[in-house]
């Protein structure tokens, strides 16, 4: 599942316009989509055309209340598309929550609850200000789409949003995918011309390729209540939103390989360190692993492993150079290493994984 936090702290550059039309868009493209309206304006909810009575909760209750379970929540506004609606009293979470422990992974916790089906894609409008609201829809994302239309203000903000999407970054130990897509957009003018070219110049790594145009039609889809792809189908706007929902789902390929080249980077028989020999093991759910070998004397204790925060079992060992037979113990159980292809049978008919140093 992918989790996209809408965000810009400048207003009206069009996070709600691309929420909105790219969730749309990607329910067309037969991707199970849920819009989260974490605006305390509450345009997204407008502009799906869901009107008050049909609401019976929204993110505030969502955010607020612990048994609030995100599927209480969501209402189907379209095939493959559900909805949180928002209202103005989420203004007030920020100071409702301002002394609660974990009040940024309050969003996190209801995403979870969510079954991580491959495929599916949780959107997040989020208000033009970088308060608890984004921090939540930060913390709860795997990536961040960033509209940003042509104005100077924009360009100028777009430096500033990827240093504090760095800071977030380093509170969370991962990193968030970002992507920039241009909005309103009129090409006949030179300024815009020129703004794109500015952040092609400076954001091209993760500048998107499908921009959107400035069209009335948009304004109108919005006022109607509708994605553009419902109001004109053959609209250029409608065409660009199935474009960037389509460009959007081609790098999740791209994603995925690279998660996991990541993985196996990580997993990998012992590895020589600048402190001594790595060893690796993935085992989640073990409550304590050890290694041990010739390296420690065959100890029962081993070497403790620690945990990582992807759940990675880690010990560093300081080895003198030779050849070593070695094997890990998790939970009390003597196991070889699974990521290593080099072992051997002891004469207790086990298997012993073997190092050289
Ligand atoms: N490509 C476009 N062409 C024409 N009008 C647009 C386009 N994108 C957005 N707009 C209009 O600009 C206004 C602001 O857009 P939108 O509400 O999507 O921005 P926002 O970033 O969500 O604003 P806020 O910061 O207030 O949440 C709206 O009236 C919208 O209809
Ligand atoms: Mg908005």
């Amino acid at each position: 599942m992918r989790v996209i936090a809408v965000m810009n702290q400048k207003g009206g550059c069009g996070k709600t316009t691309v929420s909105i039309n790219l969730a749309a868009a990607l329910s067309s493209l037969e991707r199970r989509v849920l819009l989260i309206d974490l605006d305390p304006q509450a345009h997204a909810t407008v502009g799906l055309g869901v009107s008050d009575n049909e609401i019976e909760m929204t993110s505030y209750e969502l955010l607020m209340d612990p048994a609030v379970r995100i599927g209480d929540a969501a209402i189907s506004v379209r095939q493959n598309l559900d909805l949180i609606a928002s209202s103005t009293v989420l203004g007030g979470v920020e100071q409702e929550l301002a002394d609660r422990m974990g009040r940024e992974e309050r969003l996190t916790t209801k995403i979870r609850q969510i079954p991580d089906d491959v495929g599916d894609i949780v959107l997040i409008d989020c208000p033009p200000s970088v308060g608890l609201l984004t921090f939540n829809a930060l913390i709860a994302s795997s990536e961040v789409l960033i509209p940003v239309d042509a104005s100077f203000f924009s360009f100028h903000g777009l430096g500033k949003l990827r240093e504090t999407i760095e800071v977030i970054e380093g509170e969370l130990t991962r990193k968030l995918r970002v992507h920039v897509v241009c909005n309103n957009l009129d090409t006949r003018t030179q300024f815009s011309r020129k703004m794109l070219s500015e952040i092609e110049k400076f954001h091209s790594a993760i500048l998107l390729d499908t921009f959107i145009s400035h069209t009335v039609r948009l304004k109108e889809a919005a006022a109607h209540g509708v994605p553009v792809l419902e109001l004109a189908r053959q609209s250029k706007a409608s065409r660009q939103f199935l474009a960037l929902a389509r460009e959007l789902v081609e790098k999740e390929a791209k994603i995925e390989t690279e998660n996991m080249e990541e993985w196996i980077e990580k997993l990998h028989g012992p590895k020589p360190v600048e402190e001594g020999i790595l060893f690796t093991l993935d085992v989640r759910q073990a409550k304590s692993a050890a290694v041990t070998g010739e390296f420690t004397n065959w100890s029962r204790e081993g070497i403790p492993m620690k945990q990582d925060t992807d759940g990675l079992w880690n010990a560093v060992v300081d080895i003198r150079p030779g050849e070593y037979e070695y094997r890990f113990i998790v939970d009390g159980v003597w196991m070889r290493d699974p990521n290593n292809r080099d072992y051997i049978r002891n004469e207790f008919g086990q298997e012993n994984s073997l190092l050289i140093v």
